[in-house]
């Protein structure tokens, strides 16, 4: 089975990474017409954005068979872990439809923290040592036994914040009660305690059919606000890729003990698995240890890695969906790309929408990705707490990273923010 020749696609979502995959797919000589839903003010360039939400089932499928749609990309994990592949899959006016995304099941290694802490005990791959609990005595007598500092994780789906790592006992137990006690809701009735892993991270990207899979650049990224890595968590600041420590000693390693066992332990469970796979990787002393699994690509991470993908994405996405990716050359620029992501003053907390952006027709040494805006009188305007993701392509890092800088100069928006350290902290690899 092939996509048709000229492909309709319809992309769900509607950040930096969709607005990313957006430009990818609108390079492709397979193209016919693309819809973002709901996508942004940097999609409606590139495509339709059609406002429509993945959770309202009827709709969507109403929309995929009037529209002619050939192929569905899903960005974020939400409908993912909801099951929108099974209910396409299993809708017989939408079931011929290939969609870009794992099953429920599959997406569980994302939805739930203790599935793929099982899924990874089962097959030997390596990650931190862990257990589980819904209880908050048993949970307390376990971290009775373990030396700080504490990793406590809620189970489900948890926007990014379900994770908390703290320095003393006490304050274990409480984030312990207060996670039990309903602090994240239902995604919190579970709480996994794990070793604490100490290292540097990095995100490796796989794309699989089922069965094949293929090893997209890696990248890093910089989760918190603050300079120097301080400050609260957010869905991210900037990234990088390549990572000059995920040398082919590392990702020799990340290939024989997680991609390849992953992959096959997904086969041997019957989990249909056409999709990304981000695995978020801690390297201890040259090992990598699996510190999640996510069922999607990362977002700013796509910022960085598909701009140095240099073949029709289009086309990956038929053999994702098809099989035979083993056959798919993925040919990547040698380039560094960082991305420096422009957030709204005040995020990850309160922060003012609505504020012009201005002198983006101004950039020339970069790719601007939006993440947070949206159209008002035809000119783009803040809607988010991360607005703008400038990605630039070099030679060096520190190439990179400059023209990043250039840009964002000449962006304005009232309250623009950025970390101006994005991708220090390996220029010392670089050298
Ligand atoms: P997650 O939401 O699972 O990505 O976790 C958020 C962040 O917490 C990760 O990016 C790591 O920086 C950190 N983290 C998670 N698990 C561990 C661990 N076992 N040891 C050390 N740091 C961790
Ligand atoms: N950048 C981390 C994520 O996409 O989850």
């Amino acid at each position: 089975m092939r996509l048709p020749d000229s492909v309709n696609v319809l992309l769900l979502g509607g950040g930096g990474r969709e607005h990313t995959f957006a430009c990818k797919i609108a390079q492709s000589r397979r193209l016919s017409k693309l819809y973002i839903a709901p996508g942004n003010g940097g999609t409606a360039e590139l495509g339709s954005n059609v406002d429509l939400s993945a959770a309202n089932l009827a709709v969507l499928k109403c929309f995929i068979v009037s529209q002619h749609i050939n192929l569905v990309v899903v960005g974020p994990e939400e409908p993912l872990v909801r099951g929108v592949v099974d209910q396409l899959r299993d809708d017989p006016d939408t079931h011929l439809v290939p969609v870009i995304g794992p099953t429920a099941k599959g997406a569980a290694l994302e939805g739930s923290k203790d599935f793929a802490k099982a899924f990874m005990m089962r097959h030997n791959i390596p990650t931190a040592a862990y257990r589980s609990f819904t209880d908050v005595a048993q949970g307390e007598a376990f971290l009775e036994t373990l030396a700080p500092p504490y990793v406590l994780k809620a189970d489900g789906l948890a926007a990014g914040k379900g994770v908390s790592i703290v320095g003393t006992l006490p304050e274990a137990k409480s984030e312990l009660a207060a996670m039990l006690g309903g602090r994240f809701g239902e995604a919190g009735s579970r709480v996994v305690i794990e070793q604490y892993l100490n290292g540097i991270e990095c995100s490796v990207f796989v794309a699989t059919d089922g069965a094949n899979y293929k090893i997209l650049p890696v990248a890093k990224d910089y989760k918190r606000a603050g300079e120097g890595d301080t400050g609260p968590n957010t869905g991210g600041m900037g990234a990088v890729s390549p990572v000059a420590f995920a040398d082919e000693t590392f990702m020799e390693r990340v290939c024989t003990r997680i991609i390849k066992p992953t992959i096959e332990g997904l086969r041997s469970e019957k989990i249909d698995y056409k999709g990304f796979i981000f695995i978020g990787l801690m390297n201890v002393d040259g090992d990598p240890y699996v510190i999640e699994y996510n069922v999607r690509m990362g977002d700013p991470e796509t910022e960085v890695v598909l701009p140095r993908v240099k073949s029709d994405v289009v086309e990956l996405f038929e053999a994702i969906a098809y099989g035979g990716l083993d056959r798919y050359e993925l040919e990547i620029s040698p380039d560094t790309a960082a991305t420096v992501v422009c957030v709204s003053e005040g995020y990850p907390g309160e922060y003012a929408k609505g504020s012009p952006v201005t002198g983006l027709a101004d950039v020339e040494k970069s790719l601007v990705f939006h993440a947070g805006t949206t159209l008002k009188g035809g000119s783009p305007v803040t809607s988010g707490g991360r607005v703008l993701a400038v990605t630039s392509l070099d030679a060096t890092l520190e190439g990179a990273l400059a023209k990043c800088y250039e840009s964002i100069g000449r962006i304005e928006y009232q309250g623009k923010t950025f970390r101006a350290d994005i991708g220090r902290d390996l220029l010392k690899y670089n050298r």
